[in-house]
């Protein structure tokens, strides 16, 4: 699989010894990655995660490319009403391979467009719907718990939306996509008759780009979902190795782990020079803050751990962020991810103007100018100490995305061992989900409710004493 992890900047013959690793500390270190490796297959195998298997799921990605295949042509919109891991997978995937947006092909029939309903922004949900029209739209509903309180809302203005004008037909547009055994969404979907698709009970919504979740909207808008499982299955092959050389995430998480814990690095920079990655950046957000943001580890002793992501765009961020990079406080790490062969190359023309600050360019191409400010950004980094590695991929085609989506969950699922955390529970999402299901009256959360009232006390008597 054309990808490489090149971590030499990551080195303290690079960036120092306070800043990077020496050879014995990566030595010494090299067995925790063998247990990390092991713990986490042993609870796979024990049926606890289910991400790894998702790239296998040959007979669902078959059903999924047939029912698009019965839908297609009778929608120029896929309206994705989801939040979170149930929308950022779909998005990344549209961005990376059709085109960041807003400059993909106009919309058409042939050519769906996305429109992911996330917040609860009456902003952009009212203006959607008035930007959609409901006979040439097929809503995704998507909640693993069925009951998510934004998802919710926005689907009911949806559905109504959708009534309005559809009628009984309505139901035929929408599709569910949530758990098999719990939750109301299921239970609306099999009362209304919506075509539904479920979500493995073990696999958590910000690993679940590879479920339904983002290969039902992916084939909706026409992309071959089948190579992009392909592409993560093999992968995934190589994330099972035990050698460290041949275990592209195994080795980017160990080197993660260190340079972070021992170098004091708690904030990652997740830096693609590709606006087509740019998508996968705030997916990756979610997927590194979510799963590594932990109160306690697996033994139950409180360490609050957590490494904060951030997504640049390079090169845009060039001259918006790194100016804090290189002279602020050395405590990030950056990793790059770079795209070897662009879509076009970007070729300039070759006549030149009489002016030495524009000739130079004359006959080059973006492609290159791309290319050498990543290198730039690089050097000018690991002169200043600051430890950056870089994920390159050949190209941006289905398999080498679905490669690179397995290969960072897997590598957020290595980090979470060596941290032993779990890396796949998500309480502090879920105490902020049942405040507001409090605050919006409801029944069964009445004591979340008094806990905000509380808290409101107790700021009114912080604001009285200032
Ligand atoms: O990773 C997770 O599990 C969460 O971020 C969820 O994706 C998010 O909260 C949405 O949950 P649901 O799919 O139940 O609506």
């Amino acid at each position: 699989m054309g990808i490489d992890f090149d971590s030499t900047n990551l080195l303290a013959g690079m960036v120092g010894p306070e800043n990077g690793l020496t050879p014995k500390e990566w030595r010494d270190a090299s067995p925790s990655a063998a247990n990390a490796l092991k713990s986490f297959r042993k609870s796979y195998e024990a049926g606890d995660y289910g991400f790894p298997d998702l790239p296998f799921q040959t007979r669902l990605v078959k059903e999924l490319q047939r029912h698009a295949r019965q839908m297609q042509g009778s929608y120029d919109t896929v309206c994705l009403v989801g939040i979170g891991g149930s929308a950022l997978g779909a998005w990344a995937l549209d961005c990376a391979l059709r085109g960041p947006h807003p400059v993909q092909k106009p919309f058409s029939k042939s050519h769906p467009r996305l429109v992911v309903l996330d917040n609860v922004d009456p902003d952009l949900v009212m203006a959607a719907l008035e930007a959609m029209e409901p006979k040439k739209t097929v809503v995704v509903v998507i909640a693993k718990s069925g009951a998510t309180a934004e998802t919710v809302a926005n689907f009911l203005l949806v559905r109504e939306w959708l009534e309005s004008k559809l009628g009984r037909k309505a139901a035929q547009r929408i599709v569910a996509v949530t758990s098999e055994d719990r939750g109301e969404l299921k239970v609306l979907a099999t009362n209304e008759g919506y075509s539904t698709f479920h979500i493995p009970g073990n696999v958590g919504g910000r690993f679940s780009v590879l479920s339904a979740v983002g290969l039902l909207p992916a084939a909706l808008l026409g992309i071959d979902i089948a190579k992009l499982c392909r592409g993560a299955a093999e992968m995934t092959d190589a994330c099972w190795k035990a050698s460290l050389d041949k275990n592209i995430a195994l080795r980017a998480a160990l080197n993660h782990y260190l340079i972070w814990t021992g170098k004091n690095k708690p904030i990652q920079v997740a830096f693609p020079y590709s606006n087509r990655l740019w998508g996968v950046a705030f997916w990756f957000r979610q997927l590194w803050a979510e799963s590594l943001g932990k109160a306690r580890t697996r033994a139950g002793e409180t360490v609050n751990i957590g490494q904060t992501p951030v997504a640049a765009l390079g090169a845009t961020d060039q001259h918006s962020q790194v100016q804090l990079y290189i002279e602020g406080p050395n405590d990030k790490v950056y990793t790059f991810w770079t795209v070897r062969r662009r879509s076009s190359p970007g070729r300039l023309p070759k006549q030149k103007l009489g002016v030495e600050s524009m000739d130079y360019l004359a006959g080059q191409s973006l492609e290159k100018l791309l290319d050498a400010e990543q290198r730039s950004t690089a050097a000018a980094l690991t002169e200043n100490n600051r430890p950056n590695g870089c994920f390159a991929l050949d190209r941006l085609d289905e398999a080498h995305l679905g490669a690179f989506l397995q290969l960072l969950e897997f590598k957020t699922a290595f980090v979470g061992e060596l941290l032993n955390i779990n890396a796949f529970d998500q309480e502090g999402v879920e105490l902020g989900k049942r405040f507001t299901f409090g605050l919006m009256g409801r029944s069964g959360f009445d004591s979340y409710r008094e806990r905000l009232a509380d808290y409101e006390k107790r700021q009114n008597q912080a604001r009285r004493m200032r």
